[in-house]
């Protein structure tokens, strides 16, 4: 993993206007997602516009571990896999890095199975908290072998009788929702996880989509109820993966604050439990045209077209937490350049990702000359219109807060500089090359910059 190399600072500054065409890696959540059921189902899947991000090759040698033939011929990546069930013990540790899908969803597709299986990570993972998977994993039956407070190294052994489960997540969690409808693949009988507020349901579509028996009924107050039939017989796929629209946030945000921008943005993924950034910045008076709007690989994909805008600030509402979960870093820098107050409700889980976001964006702010006002679960960002910029951010082992604060350096009155972007390769490999393209001043030389 790059992470062993020492930290890596850089600095962003504003250079003028950015324009072009940029293309996002492929989405993280489907690719994951791809590697690992193409892994479970009998026969091959192809992928194409696979993520080829440090977190996705992670779980790519953890699938190989576990016995999948996995290989890339040209543009497209084989999977060769094993059949429901037909996982084999794994030599090694099984190693994550920094990715907390790539670890929570393993868990449950492999935690079932009747040998021990032991998952690590880097530091950043190594500290997030996982009862929140094992909880339901224990209620299955699964016996974790070891734990150090609910965290990792954690090494699972599956039950003789694994029992399927009836269980309401108790967070907005698409992992949690995710790692229990992977176990109940292995489960006979039905597995039903309870969801009270909707997060991304790429588990759903492409488990239907691979030939799994899974239905959803959602309640008058928008509760879901998703139901897995154990034991199916789940065929390989070809796949495409779309654009991720966390990822192409970075040059949303950056077309709008950056003056004379106009940026398009390639192929985007549109699924509405995805586009919580979109609908805010275009609240907040973003000019983003959504064009050529097409479905590919069972999603609705668009590009985008952005300028250059003047924003103001908006109360954006709770219930919009999870369609926009990964973004609020980035929005809390376009709220900076906002004129007025940005109020974030509602967003305690962003204490428990890659790093404690809150803070770490809190600080990235107070850094850079940015009010803000930091409580236990909310944000709230007072904008002047421009950012005095000019120091330095402790990213955390955080891709996203490391490729935040690069675009809030493209347009503050000084440079923004980033402790470390080793992690940026584990979701946006491209990041610095293709902003580069668009015209930005990154510079690898905290004094150059
Ligand atoms: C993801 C779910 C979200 C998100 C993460 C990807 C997924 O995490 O933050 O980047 O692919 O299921 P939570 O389930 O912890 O909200």
């Amino acid at each position: 993993m790059s992470h062993a190399l020492p930290p890596r600072p850089r600095a962003a500054s504003n250079r003028g206007a950015l324009n072009g065409t940029i293309k996002v890696p492929g989405d993280k959540s489907i690719s994951h997602r791809s590697m690992m059921f193409g892994a479970m189902a009998r026969g091959r899947t192809t992928v194409s516009g696979l993520l080829e991000g440090e977190d996705i090759l992670a779980t790519g040698r953890a699938m190989r571990e576990l016995g999948a033939r996995i290989e890339k011929n040209g543009d497209v990546w084989e999977i060769d896999g094993l059949g429901v069930g037909g996982f084999l013990a794994p030599q090694t540790d099984l190693d994550f890095g920094n990715a907390g899908t790539g670890v929570r969803l393993t868990m449950g597709l492999v935690g079932t199975s009747p040998f021990i299986s032991r998952f690590v990570g880097d530091a950043s993972l190594t500290a997030r908290p996982m009862g929140r998977v094992l909880d339901p994993l224990r209620a299955i039956g699964v016996e974790v072998v070891e734990h150090h407070d609910n965290k990792l190294p954690i090494a699972l052994k599956g039950p003789k009788t694994p029992l399927p489960i009836r269980y309401r997540v108790p967070m907005a969690s698409a992992q949690v929702k995710s790692c229990i409808l992977l176990a109940g693949l292995v489960i006979p009988g039905e597995t039903v996880v309870i969801e009270p507020v909707m997060t991304r349901d790429h588990t759903e579509k492409m488990l239907e989509g691979f030939g799994a028996d899974i239905s959803v009924a959602t309640d008058a107050e928008g509760v879901r109820t998703i139901t897995v039939k154990g034991l199916p017989d789940l065929k390989g796929q070809e796949l495409t993966v779309p654009g991720d629209p966390s990822s192409a946030g970075f040059p949303l945000v950056a077309a709008l604050i950056v003056p004379g921008s106009d940026v398009t943005i390639e192929n985007v993924l549109m699924n509405p439990t995805r586009t919580g950034l979109l609908e805010t910045l275009i609240e907040m008076g973003g000019d983003i045209a959504i064009e050529n709007r097409r479905v590919s690989g069972g999603e609705d994909i668009a590009d985008l077209r952005v300028r250059h805008s003047s924003l103001k600030g908006v109360r954006v509402p709770p219930e919009r937490a999870p369609s926009m979960i990964d973004e609020y870093p980035v929005l809390a820098v376009a709220a900076s350049f906002a004129e007025g107050r940005t109020e974030m409700p509602g967003i305690e889980e962003l204490r428990v990702k890659e790093s404690d976001r809150l803070a770490a964006v809190a600080r990235g702010l107070e850094a850079n000359g940015v009010s803000c006002e930091e409580g236990e679960d909310y944000l709230v960002v007072e904008g002047k219109g421009h950012v005095p910029g000019g120091g330095t951010v402790k990213t955390h082992l955080d891709h996203r807060i490391a490729m935040s604060f690069l675009v809030m350096g493209m347009a503050s009155d000084r440079p923004v500089t980033v402790d470390d972007d080793r992690m940026i390769a584990t979701s946006f490999p491209s990041f610095i090359k293709d902003f580069s393209r668009l015209g930005a001043g990154l510079s690898a030389n905290e004094d150059a910059a």
